[in-house]
């Protein structure tokens, strides 16, 4: 494979290579070849570990103590009884789910006092990764650059059901096929996925979400982000279902806590599952998102947040039923704003710019990569200029219909119920009443976090921004058809929908649907919501998708070459793939950043700076009163240094969405932080990495450990850890 002559020159070539490359330029490693790539350059930086002490097939290694959290986030092993540290943040959802307004574990923390006190939750997964393993040459045998595209999907897929049917899982074990660099390498990953995981520990959200949406993204940081969990496994230690038999799951390795604390300099990796980063895009699709695809999403979103956020401050059942949609939401708006900021001020795509014409120079300079390579920038010109308004459409629907405006994603649902049901034919009764305990179940999910007034708002803004969005001709006849006959006025066109539709509340919903099915069919197709949204939908279907699946196709290809083609012109750079939601180790040290001219942010944080930001009373800023006593008793026990609690820091790790939860690991593999966020304008790493602005935030694991112990009482947890002084050799335990 062509590919991978490069792939070995490169290895080659990296013998002989002195700078350090990676720590420049950023860099998720695959751990498997850490040891061909990385190691080197990882124990010049500091590390003190071998390639075996990460990632071992044979032994247990580092990589043993790192889990997949519910498939979004990652957490780690701190204990041989399977206890699990993630980020309050990713823990939210689960802890939103046991919130009542009498047991408000949001507001109020929770602390299990034993293990009969944990939480199960339901649907909650721990994924362990037990090996990965190179399958190109499997994957790609029989395909040529000549084929078409569809015809490499299919021989892929058949070389997949291949490999599947040759390497041998256990019964608990999964294998799954990943394409890494846009499809020029694929690995297989076998994994085991743990179901019965419970809740033990979360501080309360002033805590744990300290400083909140105006925080995020945004360092110096003083938030506590951390939730504590339990796997549970069969008496043979193996995945199971929820079960009072189960036991405490005993990892192969947990990591060993230090209580050295850290300083300005030090090594530090992450550890874990970055979810997506296009690091190897053309300037032209960085420019698309930067001028037109995110300001249109932030423009989106925040019309809808003000909204809500109006009405989750003024009613507290309102706030714990938005509290997680709503962060979710506010997330990325706020990302996005930064992403923006960052390729701004790092002048990225000029950056970019510049290095197609040295890449285009080098392509053309022999006539054999000119004949591959030589178009490429101009057909990513021609197909990015072609796509725009197929692709902003493409985030008006998703945002609005998907996200947004809650009434027209159920209506998304009932939509299927319906097409499902008509395509039925004489089976259509049977259909319905087979499909309806799981639309009945969704839907309680659904209202039980629901208030029609906050949609109805968000509705009627968002309904008119899509109109006013899109292009003309991609809107559905029906909603114009409805706003004329409202006069453009979108208030009374909501006042009827939400007067009239079942769909707004549950009472309507579900007798709507304990009807017979050919009624509640009936009765469904004519709710004025249902209608609105189904006009979207089609509209999107006919209108914009074909074009929009088409063209991206098309720009999938070739970035595919194009990604080909960076790493054979250049056989002296080592590449790392994009994030992919496989596991991968970045690293870096602790260090400061000058954001702007004149500014500079050290890279710590302490317990001071909490009490600085106080503000009593505040949804975001108020500290709690237990908190403020141990403050003021400076009750520190063994978490102190020099008198004051450290609570955040940062450092140059290279991370991304999804390495939310992943350990901070010193140069002995000891847990040090939890990784949590990055720096706003460094968002843009995704992109574009830049050493100078980009720094992962993370959570000091002495704060976590301190709030544990002397805020949440739950001391007996340290027990089962284990508590390390690596600085000063000396074991605490
Ligand atoms: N920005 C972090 C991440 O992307 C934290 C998000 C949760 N916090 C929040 N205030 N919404 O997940
Ligand atoms: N908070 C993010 C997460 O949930 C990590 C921050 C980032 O995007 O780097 O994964």
């Amino acid at each position: 494979m062509r590919f991978f002559r490069f792939l070995l020159l490169n290895i080659v070539a990296l013998l002989f290579a002195t700078s350090n490359l990676s720590a420049q330029d950023g860099g998720m490693w695959i751990p498997s070849l850490v040891k061909q790539l990385n190691i080197d350059d990882m124990q010049d930086m500091g590390l003190k570990l071998t390639a075996d002490d990460l990632y071992s097939i044979n032994n247990s290694s580092i990589k043993d103590a790192i889990v997949h959290f519910g498939g979004g986030c990652t957490a780690e092993m701190i204990s041989n009884q399977g206890l699990m540290l993630t980020n309050h943040h990713c823990g939210y959802g689960k802890i939103q789910a046991h919130s009542t307004l009498e047991n408000n574990y949001l507001k109020d923390g929770f602390w299990a006092m034993n293990k009969n006190e944990e939480l199960s939750n339901p649907g909650l997964t721990a994924t362990f990764i037990i090996k990965i393993e190179d399958v190109t040459n499997e994957i790609l045998l029989g395909v040529n650059p000549e084929m078409t595209e569809v015809d490499r999907g299919t021989q892929i897929s058949k070389n997949i059901v291949i490999l599947n049917s040759i390497i041998k899982i256990e019964k608990y074990q999964n294998l799954k096929v990943k394409p890494f660099f846009n499809g020029n390498q694929y690995f297989a990953i076998i994994t085991e996925t743990y179901k019965d995981v419970r809740l033990v520990g979360a501080p309360p959200s002033m805590i744990g979400k300290f400083g909140s949406d105006t925080d995020n993204w945004i360092w110096p940081r003083h938030t506590g982000d951390f939730s504590l969990f339990r796997i549970y496994a069969s008496t043979e230690n193996r995945p199971a279902e929820y079960s009072e038999e189960n036991i405490p799951y005993k990892p192969k390795h947990f990591l060993p806590i230090s209580l050295d604390g850290v300083q300005e300099g030090d090594f530090t990796m992450v550890y874990g599952f970055p979810g997506r980063t296009q690091e190897y895009l053309p300037s032209v699709a960085i420019k698309q998102i930067k001028d037109v695809i995110n300001p249109a999403r932030i423009e989106i979103r925040i019309k809808a947040l003000k909204i809500v956020d109006k009405e989750m401050r003024a009613d507290e059942e309102i706030n714990i039923q938005y509290a997680s949609k709503y962060a979710g939401i506010a997330n990325y708006w706020k990302k996005w704003i930064g992403e923006n900021k960052g390729l701004e001020v790092s002048g990225a795509i000029s950056k970019r710019e510049k290095y197609e014409v040295e890449l285009m120079e080098n392509i053309n300079s022999n006539p054999i990569s000119k004949a591959k390579y030589g178009n490429l920038l101009s057909d990513f010109d021609k197909y990015y200029s072609e796509f725009e308004k197929y692709n902003l459409a493409h985030n008006y629907y998703s945002e609005i219909v998907y996200r947004n405006v809650e009434i027209l994603k159920v209506s998304s649902v009932l939509y299927r119920l319906v097409n499902k049901y008509e395509e039925a034919g004489d089976k259509a009764d049977e259909y319905f009443t087979t499909m309806k305990p799981e639309i009945d179940n969704y839907l309680k999910g659904f209202y039980k976090n629901y208030n029609s007034d906050v949609d109805k708002k968000v509705f009627t803004t968002l309904i008119q921004e899509y109109v006013e969005g899109i292009d003309k001709s991609f809107l559905p006849e029906y909603l114009v058809e409805e706003i004329d006959d409202y006069n453009n006025n979108y208030t009374k066109l909501s006042d009827k929908v939400f007067a009239k539709s079942a769909l707004v509340n549950d009472t309507d919903m579900f007798m709507l649907l304990s009807k017979s099915p050919s009624s509640a069919i009936a009765k469904i197709k004519k709710d004025p919501a249902y209608k609105i949204g189904v006009s979207m939908i089609k509209a999107y279907n006919e209108k914009v998708k074909p074009k929009y699946s088409e063209i991206n196709a098309e720009i999938k290809k070739l970035q595919r070459i194009y990604m080909a083609a960076q790493i054979e012109m250049m056989p002296n750079k080592k590449f790392y793939p994009d994030a992919n939601s496989t596991l991968r180790i970045t690293w870096g040290k602790v260090d400061g950043y000058e954001p702007k001219d004149g500014v500079y942010y050290y890279p710590k944080t302490y317990l001071d700076g909490i009490m600085e930001k106080y503000i009593p009373g505040d949804y975001e800023f108020h500290v709690p009163e237990k908190l403020r006593k141990i403050y003021e008793e400076k009750d520190f026990g063994i978490y102190a240094e020099n008198g004051k609690i450290p609570v955040g820091f940062i450092g140059t790790n290279h991370t991304t969405g999804g390495n939310s939860g992943s350990p901070a690991l010193d140069a002995h593999g000891n847990l040090i932080g939890l990784n949590f966020d990055r720096v706003w304008e460094g968002t843009m790493s995704d992109y574009n990495y830049d050493a100078k602005i980009c720094r992962n935030i993370m959570v000091d694991v002495k704060y976590i450990l301190f709030i544990i112990d002397k805020y949440g009482d739950a001391k007996y947890l340290l027990d089962e850890m284990k508590l390390v002084r690596p600085k000063t050799t000396l074991i605490v335990d």
